[in-house]
């Protein structure tokens, strides 16, 4: 009896032992048909939702694989986190730059300076709203006594008269320093914060009264080449909407512009960087006796040219209320005196849209 014991035992050890082989080989087996099915979801979590790449490979390696193919998907992909920069509602997106304004089609079958001249005459000579109350005198007493027909809106569906009155008014003057500055002497004194921008004074900034400032910049379509800004102790020369972040302002109320033939390229910096959008009223001054700076082509491409340019800003929402023919300035058309045009002519526009 003392030894069967032992050859008991020994047999129900081996029993266990087969048994807990078999246990382990189900187990095994059973793992192995679940993995790959539990595997799966998971790989293509990480994958990104590329599932059909991801299918195929089932060795271990491909794992591996999958999030590279996820990060390559990613950059080709539609959808992908990685691709976009987040969605911010609109205005992120609408900054990226454009090098082109549209050029509208040529006013005729075939490209003709008359045709063209007619059209970009008419255009600039035919208010497309109407404004009632132009005058600063209407404010509060003050006499206007300016040469220029530096016309505002202040009807009240506009925020400029509001802005004014409540005293959050901003005017940015650009100019080249041969000016008289009543316009804005007249804002600054009706409580309008006025910036005038004059490469011809002494000192970088100056304050002249509770409201006017005056900055030695001139203000540019481009920055400067920074190779050059390097050496030069002042490039006092930039893009308006470089100036509007250094000063860290988000809206004018009113541009004033009066660069000699300098217009067309700054107003084409301003739409194409969508700073226009930042501007409640523009003034401009335009000179039309030859093509401007930067300004090439032959006389149709040309015309054809500010036409859309200053198409684009009434698709900006932007409407002409006041032109102003200078019948003081020479009467000449591209160095023709031609179309009965004068060489400048002045230009308001209200920001319909704008808050
Ligand atoms: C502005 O209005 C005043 C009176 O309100 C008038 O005397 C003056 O002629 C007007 N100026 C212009 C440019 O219309
Ligand atoms: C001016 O140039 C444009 C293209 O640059 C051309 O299509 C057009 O025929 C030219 N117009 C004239 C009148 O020469
Ligand atoms: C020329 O322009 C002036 C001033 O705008 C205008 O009075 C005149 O009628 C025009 N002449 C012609 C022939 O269109």
């Amino acid at each position: 009896m003392a030894q069967e014991r032992p050859r008991w035992r020994r047999l129900a050890f081996r029993l266990c032992l087969l048994s807990a082989a078999l246990l382990l080989c189900l187990q095994l087996l059973a793992r192995r048909s679940w993995c790959p099915e539990e595997k799966r979801p998971v790989a293509e979590a990480a994958a990104g939702r590329a599932a059909p790449l991801s299918r195929g490979t089932e060795r271990q390696p491909a794992a591996g694989r999958r999030r590279v193919t996820y990060v390559r998907n990613g950059r080709r992909g539609s959808a992908a986190p990685r691709c976009c920069p987040p969605q911010l509602p609109g205005d992120r997106r609408k900054k990226t730059a454009r090098w082109h304004i549209d050029l509208q089609p040529w006013a005729s079958p075939t490209p003709s300076l008359n045709y063209e001249a007619l059209r970009f005459l008419k255009y600039i000579s035919t208010s497309q709203i109407s404004c009632e109350h132009m005058n600063l005198s209407s404010l509060g007493g003050y006499s206007e006594t300016t040469k220029r027909p530096w016309s505002i809106c202040l009807d009240e569906r506009f925020s400029l008269v509001h802005r004014l009155r409540s005293k959050q008014c901003r005017l940015y003057s650009l100019g080249l320093g041969n000016e008289d500055h009543q316009f804005e002497l007249s804002m600054a004194n009706s409580g309008c914060e006025v910036h005038r921008f004059d490469p011809s004074i002494k000192a970088a900034h100056i304050q002249e009264g509770q409201h006017l400032w005056y900055h030695r910049l001139s203000i540019d379509w481009r920055d400067p080449n920074p190779a050059i800004a390097a050496h030069k102790l002042h490039s006092n020369t930039k893009k308006l909407g470089t100036i509007l972040n250094e000063f860290g302002h988000q809206k004018i109320d009113v541009l004033k512009a009066d660069v000699e033939s300098a217009e067309w390229k700054i107003l084409e910096n301003l739409v194409l960087e969508d700073v226009v959008e930042q501007i409640g009223q523009l003034v401009f001054e335009v000179h039309v006796h030859w093509p401007g700076f930067e300004v090439s082509g032959n006389d149709s491409s040309v015309v054809r040219y500010w036409y859309s340019l200053l198409r684009e800003l009434e698709l900006k929402d932007f409407r002409l209320f006041h032109t102003y023919k200078d019948l003081s300035k020479p009467q000449m058309f591209l160095k023709k005196e031609a179309f009965n045009a004068s060489s400048c002519y002045t230009l308001s526009w209200v920001n319909t849209r704008w808050k």
